[in-house]
């Protein structure tokens, strides 16, 4: 029931409740809170000057019929006082606040109060997942989506360096604010438990960039079916997964303001262009992506949510090329991959040759697809090459 009530009933709220700009929302994580309690804690604290104002909702626990009676008893509470409330009590369920921004919610959910300003930025309160955001582009593309504004889950398996990178962000003084979420995206419950976590936690889901990927590179001969599996799981099937459970929240947000525009981006790869030597269970699964990616789009544009993919050139800078022990320019240095090469250094520049641009894609590139996919109103179902020239469309 809470689930249901999470993804459905909050971003519903979200909608119904904002203004012109859209609001972020929170249930009360307190579960023993009760509206007596929560009264008189506002009267004692009252976070707005003068008195925050306390809608109540008790007739039904049929998410539904929630919703309905929410829309009668909105327009109702605005008509009479030409403001919304800034909470909903909700029986049975608990409390859910509704802020401009997630520092303002930190602190009408009783949370020390931190300084912050207001989050200005291209995606000033958007509410995005990121996942493998706990290094390389997620990494990136987290840090530049924060500071444009947006919430950002760090969505990852590696629970030390995703808690890391959601308390580095979280030490800007901005309104917006990060969450870890550890995540197997090649697992079902998992993926829609973490959809579910960023729902009751900032209201809803704006953006998702499925980025977590992984790669064992081999020849038929040396690719096991084991290997072949855990690679399609994470990088095919786990983009089906997030784009699964975050469609479901997007399409209830579409229900309740008909122009709200939402976004499934995926991270594939100019392998998922070309063919790769010596590398198809990547390569396979990146082609494969682009085939979810065009029928994604044709199924949800009726609901407002574009899908696309962005496929980068190869991130020299990043850890998968440039870790000094296990990196692919250590390893094709040792492997004598690069006829001729006897530094990490040349192997590097036979690489950055092959690309017009003469250099490797970085976050930065890669981040202005983003910016342009979401931006756009006009466009979906695409696979938008980064790549310095590198892969060019017919
Ligand atoms: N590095 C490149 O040159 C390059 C080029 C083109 C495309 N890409 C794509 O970009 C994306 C990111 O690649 P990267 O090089 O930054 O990788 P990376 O190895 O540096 O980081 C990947 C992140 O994903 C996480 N992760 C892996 N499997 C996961 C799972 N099952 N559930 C949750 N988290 C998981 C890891 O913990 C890690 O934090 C991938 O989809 C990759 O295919 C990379």
């Amino acid at each position: 029931m809470l689930n249901t009530v999470v993804k459905q009933l909050l971003p519903a709220l979200r909608m119904l409740a904002s203004r012109e700009n859209v609001l972020v929302a929170r249930l009360d994580e307190r579960e023993s809170l009760q509206k007596a309690q929560l009264e008189e804690e506002l009267r004692i604290h009252p976070f707005i000057e003068g008195e925050a104002t306390i809608l109540v909702v008790d007739e039904t626990v049929d998410p539904d019929e929630i919703v309905a009676d929410l829309e009668v008893k909105l327009s109702m509470w605005k008509e009479e006082r030409s403001y919304y409330p800034d909470y909903v009590w909700i029986k049975d369920i608990g409390l859910v606040a509704l802020a401009p921004n997630a520092a303002q919610l930190d602190e009408m959910l009783g949370k020390e109060a931190s300084d912050y300003s207001i989050s200005l930025g291209r995606l000033a309160n958007k509410i995005a997942i990121v996942t493998g955001a706990a290094m390389g582009f997620g990494a990136g593309i987290a840090e530049m989506l924060f500071h444009e504004g947006a919430n950002v889950v760090i969505a990852d398996w590696n629970e030390t360096e995703g808690g890391k990178m959601a308390d580095l962000l979280n030490a800007n003084v901005t309104g917006n604010r990060a969450l870890f979420v550890k995540v197997d995206v090649s697992d079902a419950v998992s993926v829609e438990d973490m959809v579910s976590v960023t729902s009751r936690h900032f209201g809803g889901l704006d953006l998702i960039i499925s980025n977590a990927g992984v790669l064992r590179a081999g020849s038929l001969e040396e690719m096991t079916p084991e290997n072949f599996d855990f690679m399609t799981n994470v990088n095919y099937k786990g983009y089906f997964l997030c784009a699964k459970y975050a469609s479901a929240v997007m399409k209830v947000q579409s229900k309740y303001r008909k122009e709200f525009f939402s976004d499934i981006i995926q991270i594939n790869s100019k392998s998922g262009l070309k063919g790769s030597n010596k590398n198809f269970a990547y390569a396979g699964g990146k082609f494969g992506g682009i085939g979810l990616t065009q029928s994604f789009a044709m199924e949800l544009m009726p609901y407002k949510i574009k899908v696309n993919s962005i496929c980068p050139g190869n991130f020299f800078e990043g850890p998968l090329w440039s870790d000094p022990e296990k990196g692919l320019f250590v390893q094709y240095l040792k492997a004598g991959k690069v006829a001729g090469a006897k530094t990490i250094e040349d192997v590097k520049a036979f690489y950055e040759a092959q690309v017009p641009a003469g250099r490797g894609c970085r976050v930065t590139d890669v981040f202005r697809a983003i910016l342009y996919i979401i931006e756009q109103e006009y466009e979906t179902g695409q696979a938008v090459p980064v790549t310095g020239g590198q892969n060019m469309l017919n």
